[in-house]
């Protein structure tokens, strides 16, 4: 049985991708923050025949993602998927400028930087799994790293944050799909889909104005179709391929990104 990490499963898009990969037959490692949230999904899943279990992680703390990684290796040997797609929007629960556990600004924390731990530590089950892929749920919403102020302590805006913070999440994918060549791992992101109606669309008090099952649709293109096996490193705007900001093809925003991430995350290189 082919096992699946998805991060954020409690809610919005994230809930019915678990449900529909459950539902294929997958074994679901369904994480979020609420266990009432966490708790229903797994009923829903096994009411359904599918079998899933939750595991609960603040990821605004550096040591909840590190904790969140040993305890996906006490469930599995081998993972074939992994979806990083929890996420806060620019509103969010309490409008602001707001900093992780760790003192880094919450959208970069949560959003990118928690991930990109989690992936790391996660490489080995993925190895194990392969061929194996990853997802990273980012958005069009992006906007260019300064990296004289990536905690944003000047001029902040909770839309500059989380745009920054998705185009993180591209920048590390197509980096990824650079490191992991070779290793039968493949790495992709993409744009689900635009004001889907969710909490974070809620919050933020934009009007939804697409369905949380055509971004489940346009995740689950990039995490099981068969004909994007072997591709990597690629950006979809929902369902087909497309440019991100000139940022991600900049090699050396790239490595800078890289090296901050190492150094923020305590990775070593
Ligand atoms: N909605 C859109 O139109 C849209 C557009 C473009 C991109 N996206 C991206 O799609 C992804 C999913 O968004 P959504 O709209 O489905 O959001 P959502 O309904 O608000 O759900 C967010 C999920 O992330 C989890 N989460 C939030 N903060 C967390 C934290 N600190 N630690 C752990 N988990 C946390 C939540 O867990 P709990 O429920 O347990 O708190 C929930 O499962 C996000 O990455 C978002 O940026 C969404």
């Amino acid at each position: 049985m082919k096992t699946v990490l998805i991060t954020g499963a409690t809610d919005g898009v994230g809930r019915v991708v678990a449900k529909r990969l459950a539902a294929d037959g997958w074994r679901v490692l369904a994480h979020g923050r609420s266990e009432e949230r966490g708790a229903s999904l797994v009923d829903e899943i096994a009411a359904a025949g599918g079998k899933a279990s939750f595991l609960r992680a603040d990821l605004a703390s550096l040591a909840e993602v590190r904790r969140l990684a040993e305890a996906v290796s006490k469930q599995t040997a081998a993972l074939q998927l992994l979806i990083n797609n929890a996420g806060i929007g620019s509103v969010g629960e309490r409008p602001g400028r707001r900093e992780s556990a760790d003192g880094y600004e919450l959208r970069f924390a949560v959003n990118y930087l928690a991930g990109f731990l989690l992936t790391h530590l996660l490489r080995p089950l993925l190895e194990n799994g392969a061929p194996s892929r990853i997802v990273n749920v980012a958005s069009a919403g992006q906007q260019a790293i300064d990296f004289d102020d990536v905690m944003l302590s000047r001029g902040y805006s909770g839309v500059r944050a989380y745009c920054q913070s998705k185009l993180a999440q591209i920048l590390f994918t197509v980096d990824l799909a650079d490191e992991l060549k070779g290793s039968g791992i493949v790495a992709n992101c993409l744009h689900p889909s635009t004001y889907m109606n969710t909490t974070m669309v809620r919050q933020s008090g934009n009007t939804p104005i697409s369905t949380v099952e055509t971004g489940a649709e346009a995740i689950l293109q990039l995490a099981v179709s068969p004909a994007l096996a072997g591709k990597s490193g690629l950006y979809f705007n929902v369902m087909n391929e497309s440019r991100a900001n000139p940022q991600a093809y900049d090699a050396t925003a790239r490595s800078r990104l890289r090296e901050l991430s190492r150094e923020l995350t305590g990775l070593k290189s």
